[in-house]
């Protein structure tokens, strides 16, 4: 009886239809949104995986103390290093929580970029650190030099987004290779290479994990969220040496992964056919857009990541709330590039949705006659 209710919820679900509603959402029915905001992986995860997740829903009434202990050893084999050496996390989002809280208080320092990703200096903030962003340089890498002028003794703690959200550019291994040996020793550096993926095939990108170098005090962290699809599972984690992973282990909550994604990650992970598809197709889908932005005149910022941001020439909140208006969700304002938007990469119908919403303004977005003082 148990064994038949279990190879139902295994077989049921994945009826082409539940297949088929990884979106495109609004064309499909006409009024759930296109959703091109959050830079996720727009076809889900694989069958395969889809079917990891519903076999560990029978073990929803037990602790996953030992799928836990299975997948940080997972990982750690995979980057080659000590499971003492892995911290998961509540989607990398709470890696980047406890390393601000495990190292910051009032009266320190936290050095990032500006624009980069938000969630570390908004910890960061309500640790009573003083937060310092850096302008990127006009490359759109991190300005390494003048990061480094703003450190000293009382930074604990400065972030390296790389490729950098939101503007999907990346800081060149060599210069990071320089920037680290002269950071002081009292300065940890935390790498979020949340994009890895879509950028290792980039001419001066290198990771940190692929090619690591000795130092105790770089801790870089990686998502589930992006290039395998489960995002809404929230899964992260992250990689330094023993002594710093157990200054920030005491921050987690205890077994702060649930399941479920615990289950899906180890398949996930080997599925790199599943993967390479899709870095594949968002290489594809980047190139038609940047084409279909060339047509407009627009240039976009060279682009690593599974997102593209651009200048519009005319205020980003304005153009935002027009795509909005017209069931289109594009990424938040980064007010550092405030006539700048960011489009997360989708399928091939939800981008020409986004191009024929664009095109919507009668050309007045972008056009000279709109473009901002
Ligand atoms: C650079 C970067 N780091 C971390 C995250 C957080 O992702 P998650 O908490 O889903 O792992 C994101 C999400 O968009 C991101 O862009």
């Amino acid at each position: 009886m148990a064994g038949a209710a279990v190879s139902a919820l295994t077989t049921l679900p994945l009826s082409p239809e539940v297949l088929r509603s990884f979106g495109p959402m609004a064309k499909a029915t006409g009024d759930l949104p296109v959703r091109l905001d959050s830079n996720e992986n727009p076809y889900g995860p694989s069958r395969k995986v889809l079917e990891s997740m519903l076999s560990a829903v029978t073990t929803a009434n037990r602790y996953p103390r030992p799928e836990y202990r299975g997948l940080v050893q997972r990982i750690a084999a995979m980057h080659r290093v000590q499971p003492e050496q892995v911290l998961l996390g509540c989607g990398s989002s709470e890696i980047l929580r406890v390393a601000a809280v495990a190292l910051l208080s009032p009266g320190k320092k936290f050095v990032q970029a500006s624009p980069t990703f938000e969630t570390a200096e908004r910890y960061a903030q309500l640790a009573g650190a003083a937060v310092i962003s850096v302008p990127l340089d006009r490359e759109f890498a991190h300005d390494l030099d003048s990061m480094l002028s703003r450190i000293d003794v009382t930074t604990p703690l400065i972030y390296i987004c790389n490729p950098n959200n939101p503007t999907g550019s990346v800081t060149p291994r060599g210069a990071l290779d320089a920037f680290l040996a002269q950071v002081p020793a009292t300065t940890t550096v935390l790498i979020d290479e949340a994009y890895h993926h879509f950028a290792s095939q980039e001419p001066g990108y290198a990771s940190f994990l692929d090619h690591p170098i000795e130092n105790d005090r770089i801790i870089v962290s990686r998502t589930f969220s992006k290039v395998y699809g489960l995002a809404g599972m929230r899964l992260g984690y992250a990689i330094a040496k023993p002594a710093l992973i157990s200054r920030f282990r005491p921050y987690l909550t205890p077994i702060n992964v649930n399941a479920v994604v615990l289950r899906a990650a180890l398949v996930a992970m080997d599925d790199a056919e599943g993967i390479e598809d899709y870095v594949g197709k968002n290489a594809m889908i980047r190139h038609e857009f940047f084409n279909q932005a060339e047509a407009r005149g627009l240039k976009p910022i060279h682009s690593s990541t599974n997102f593209v941001m651009m200048d519009v020439h005319h205020p980003a909140k304005q153009v935002i709330e027009h795509f909005q208006q017209n069931n289109v969700w594009i990424g938040r304002e980064f007010p550092a590039l405030d006539t700048y938007i960011r489009v997360s990469l989708g399928k091939a119908e939800e981008m020409k949705e986004f191009w024929r919403v664009y095109d919507m303004q009668g050309g007045k977005i972008g056009s000279n006659e709109a473009r901002k003082g």
